[in-house]
């Protein structure tokens, strides 16, 4: 299959481009500012090159893993935030449409309001914050779509990345540099292993799956836990971390607190994301030098 993988720098965008380019499919990846060999410079705000890149690959599939994933971020500039998280990927994804092309891409768990997860893919969607809001307003387009698009639904993604900036590197390092680290004791999500998250993607496809799938891990847990459960795992001491109500830690973006999602439909299909002691055990193993990610 040819595929058009947009956002291939990023930490899903590369376990997808190494799945897909060992599973022997043809891969055009792109990057925005990481430069990596052998990828593309694909602007997502230049909208002129998107329909362009789309016509010149003429790909069977097109996957958008890029985004403005920055939510406190996306806080400050609502309209950045919905033209990059949903009016430029639904440009690629109906470009990818007319040709025929199959589209998939990344929601977030920032969708529902968190007063009281699990959430189902069927459950009423709430967002608080501005990403929330462009991914729910991504959804909402891709449906028009019908069977041509597939949309996965996300969380707290980790594990061994080239970039190394997902939060497990950041505690790891900060703690082990003796700086001051800050996480909530009230936000409870469903922490993700990025490469089972890659392969979730490349089996639903393979599935012929369409519409909102959950795509995180089996643990309903506290950023509290989930750094815990780090710090039990890299044998770091946890009192080095400072616990706080997420009232307490003045993020720009509110957060849903109860965001846990359902992962039934998924595993119905057959398709597991590992829980997290057993990723943490895999991102210690794989985060060496050779691997091609970030040491950690
Ligand atoms: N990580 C999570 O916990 C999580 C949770 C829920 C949903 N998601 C969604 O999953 C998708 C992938 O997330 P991720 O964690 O893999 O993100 P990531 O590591 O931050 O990677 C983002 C990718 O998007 C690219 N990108 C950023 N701005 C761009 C622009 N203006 N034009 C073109 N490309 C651009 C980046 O390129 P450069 O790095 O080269 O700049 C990178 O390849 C996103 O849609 C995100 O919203 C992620």
């Amino acid at each position: 299959m040819r595929v058009l993988l947009v956002g291939a720098s990023g930490q899903i965008g590369g376990h997808l481009a190494r799945l897909f380019g060992g599973g022997g499919h043809e891969v055009i990846g792109t990057y925005a500012t990481v430069e990596v060999a052998g990828l593309r410079l694909l602007d997502l705000d230049d909208a002129a090159s998107l329909e362009a890149i789309v016509a010149e690959v003429a790909p069977e599939l097109v996957v958008v893993a890029a985004g403005w994933t920055w939510v406190d971020g996306n806080e400050a500039d609502p309209a950045a935030s919905q033209r990059r998280n949903c009016d430029l990927p639904l440009l690629l994804a109906r470009a990818a449409a007319a040709q025929g092309a199959r589209f998939v891409t990344y929601s977030t768990d920032y969708v529902v309001d968190g007063a009281a997860g699990p959430y189902r893919e069927e459950d009423p969607r709430a967002p608080l914050n501005v990403y929330g809001r462009a991914k729910a307003a991504l959804e909402d387009g891709l449906a028009e779509l019908g069977s041509a698009a597939l949309c996965l639904r996300t969380s707290t993604v980790y594990g061994p990345e080239r970039q190394g900036k997902n939060f497990v590197y950041q505690l790891v390092r900060r703690v082990r540099a003796g700086q001051p680290f800050r996480v909530p004791t009230d936000q409870v999500a469903s922490p993700s292993y990025g490469p089972d998250v890659a392969a979730a993607t490349l089996a639903l496809i393979e599935q012929g799956a369409s519409g909102i799938w959950h795509a995180t891990g089996p643990d309903a847990l506290s950023r509290e836990d989930f750094a815990r459960e780090v710090c039990a795992v890299f044998e770091l001491d946890p009192s080095a971390i400072e616990y706080l109500p997420t009232s307490a830690l003045a993020q720009d973006a509110a957060r849903p607190l109860s965001a846990a999602l359902d992962t039934s439909k998924l595993k119905a299909a057959g398709i597991v994301i590992r829980g997290v002691r057993e990723g943490l055990e895999a991102l210690q193993r794989e985060a060496v030098a050779e691997s091609g990610y970030a040491a950690l």
